[in-house]
């Protein structure tokens, strides 16, 4: 037998150095079902990162898996570029009838490369296309891919740090943080203030702000520490960005595909974004990435956007599948409470555990952010974020057999972005993995 040691050695050889999940799970994965996955020793492991939020149904699920196998075994393309086929056909009509009505009758779709990063770089080429503009306005805390038109608009310096060119035609306004608010007033008030912030700067003349090609923003912010931001803020951007002539791009990327509990996380506020950008879910575990837009902004020529990988069937049929078994109300309602649950959970721990700051997130889409328990509070009652503690605890997590991510500002949020469908009992085990693992780590630092 080969053994975990034997193949992480092998991958340290011929694998980049920016690999990054391996060297925080350093196992290889011999087998994958639901959200159990088994190392090439035997042990076991409960997911809780899901391919970061790809795997909606967990691995490997039953009829997915058959409906591949019949689809291989038909003699239907695999592959076709953007050339029509009944699988994309039955994909795009069941992608249209998860959207919102009002999106809906104004609906194109443009299939991408099969990444988040190649929607969202499609997206603010056909704003900016559309427009004549060039600037783009981001949130501190965002992300939205890794590609250099992408990582233009990413909160996070330590991707972008090194490289020079990146386009400086980009704009930061502040995310509303419920936590740790950019200017130090807490609750409402203080997401009125982001709120108005962004409407002063884009309405004063005198702001130095140039009007821009379009707005990001994600619905639930994931990689800057699992944010959601209130109804009321993205009401706002949607009404200032319509009064401007402004497209508003939501990057429903992780969020999407039910992971909120909503088909998309936007629509728990009603509004009707111009542009989404959606991938991870939306391929039923295999690659895919659209960019779906109003077509008042449709001004781009043929192939204006390409990409190889535009067309690849597999992808179409496991993702029509996974939509229909997805966007059901009864579906949905257990996502929120399967969420609503873990929230609770870890809200009651957090006197018996004060390295817990706080609980947040919507349906499957939850964050725990590790605080030094010993140092200062801030002028809003939050004790320093700490990267160090969580890494302890994404490492105990790990030794007790549960694989779980973090993220957010100095990598303090432990996130779970598990399967959709994960059965009560593994989200339980989960859970208590979880649980003894805080108190553990808890103990250490109290
Ligand atoms: C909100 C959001 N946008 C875009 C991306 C980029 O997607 P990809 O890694 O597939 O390029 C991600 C990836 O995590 C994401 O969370």
């Amino acid at each position: 037998m080969i053994d975990n040691a034997t193949y992480l050695k092998r991958s340290e050889e011929y694998e980049s150095s920016a690999r990054s999940y391996s060297r925080k799970f350093p196992i290889a994965i011999k087998k994958a079902k639901g959200v159990v996955i088994e190392d090439v020793e035997g042990k076991t492991y409960i997911d809780f990162l899901c391919g970061a939020g790809t795997l909606a149904l967990g691995h490997n699920d039953d009829e997915i898996n058959s409906l591949l196998i019949d689809y291989i075994k038909s003699d239907a393309p695999l592959h076709t570029l953007d050339m029509i086929t009944p699988a994309k056909d039955e994909f795009a009509s069941t992608l249209f009838s998860c959207f919102p009505e009002d999106f809906r009758k104004n609906a194109k779709i443009q299939f991408c490369a099969p990444a988040g990063t190649d929607a969202i770089d499609a997206a603010i080429k056909l704003c900016r296309i559309a427009t004549g503009r060039r600037m783009v306005i981001s949130f501190s805390g965002g992300y939205h891919g890794m590609g250099q038109g992408p990582l233009t608009l990413m909160g996070n310096l330590h991707a972008k740090q090194h490289i020079n060119g990146l386009s400086s035609d980009v704009q930061f306004f502040p995310y509303p943080y419920a936590y740790r608010p950019a200017f130090g007033v807490k609750g409402d008030e203080g997401v009125e203030i982001c709120i108005n912030f962004f409407e002063r700067m884009l309405k004063d003349p005198e702001s130095g702000i140039t009007l821009p090609a379009c707005v990001v923003l994600e619905a639930i912010q994931g990689e800057g520490g699992v944010i959601p931001a209130p109804k009321k803020f993205l009401q706002a951007v949607r009404r200032v960005t319509e009064e401007l002539g402004i497209p508003l791009i939501l990057d429903e990327v992780q969020a999407g595909i039910g992971r909120s509990g909503d088909f998309f996380a936007f629509e728990e506020s009603g509004i009707t974004p111009d542009c989404i950008a959606i991938s991870k879910a939306v391929g039923g575990s295999l690659p895919m990435a659209i960019m779906a837009y109003n077509k008042k902004l449709d001004k781009w020529d043929a192939g204006t956007h390409a990409g190889t990988f535009r067309g690849t069937t597999l992808s179409m049929v496991a993702g029509e599948r996974l939509m229909k078994r997805v966007n059901t109300k009864p579906f949905l309602n257990e996502v929120k409470e399967k969420g609503d649950a873990f929230k609770k959970h870890f809200e009651a721990l957090k006197s018996e555990c004060p390295i817990i700051g706080d609980v947040r997130g919507r349906g499957m889409m939850l964050g725990i952010e590790i605080v030094d328990p010993k140092s200062k509070e801030d002028i809003c009652g939050a004790k320093a974020a700490s990267g160090e503690i969580a890494s302890e605890l994404q490492r105990t997590c790990f030794n007790n057999g549960l694989i779980m991510e973090k993220g957010g500002r100095n990598g303090a949020v432990m996130r779970c972005l598990t399967a959709l469908s994960i059965p009560r009992e593994h989200l339980d085990k989960g859970i208590d993995i979880l649980t003894e693992s805080i108190k553990t780590v808890n103990k250490k630092y109290c």
